[in-house]
């Protein structure tokens, strides 16, 4: 009887553990976004200079400018896994094709992430600083 009690136990966390790692968080819900170093920031900042700046910060080839909030909102609910997915390997999007690695075949796993992070933080900057010259 007790044995019976083991398993159900067992299929219980195997099923509680499957669902955890498919909840999505929000990037700037998550963990990793709040904690943040700027060690993390300035990685992440280079990489945008070398291959995400050319299209992200003009809107160039489709790009959506960081500015436009609901669109990079509703991008960060999409939460970090399935954004690195889509910059890792690139995606067709509505208004233009974002190429894999933003055509940084030399970025590594770690750079390419720190950039996905970067982005969404650069995006919260330029917002608040709009909001700020449209209140002044
Ligand atoms: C050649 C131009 C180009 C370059 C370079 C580029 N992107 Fe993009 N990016 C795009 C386009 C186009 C889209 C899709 C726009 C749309 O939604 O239609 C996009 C979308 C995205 C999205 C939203 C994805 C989603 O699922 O909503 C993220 C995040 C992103 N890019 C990050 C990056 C990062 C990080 C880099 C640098 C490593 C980068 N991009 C380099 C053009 C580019």
């Amino acid at each position: 009887m007790k044995s019976i009690f083991f398993y159900l136990l067992l299929i219980t966390l195997f099923f509680s553990q499957g669902c955890e790692k498919k909840q999505v968080v929000d990037i700037y819900e998550s963990e990793e976004y709040k904690t943040l170093t700027q060690k993390d920031i300035n990685s992440g900042e280079a990489i945008w200079a070398i291959a995400c700046f050319r299209c992200h910060m003009y809107g160039t080839n489709g790009a959506v400018l960081l500015d436009e909030k609901t669109y990079w909102d509703e991008a960060a609910s999409k939460g970090i896994d399935k954004l690195f997915e889509s910059v890792w390997e690139g995606i067709q999007g509505e208004n233009g094709v974002m190429p894999a690695k933003g055509f940084c075949n030399l970025c590594s796993e770690d750079e390419i992430r720190k950039s996905v992070f970067y982005i969404f933080h650069l995006a919260k900057k330029v917002q608040a600083s709009n909001e700020q010259k449209a209140s002044s």
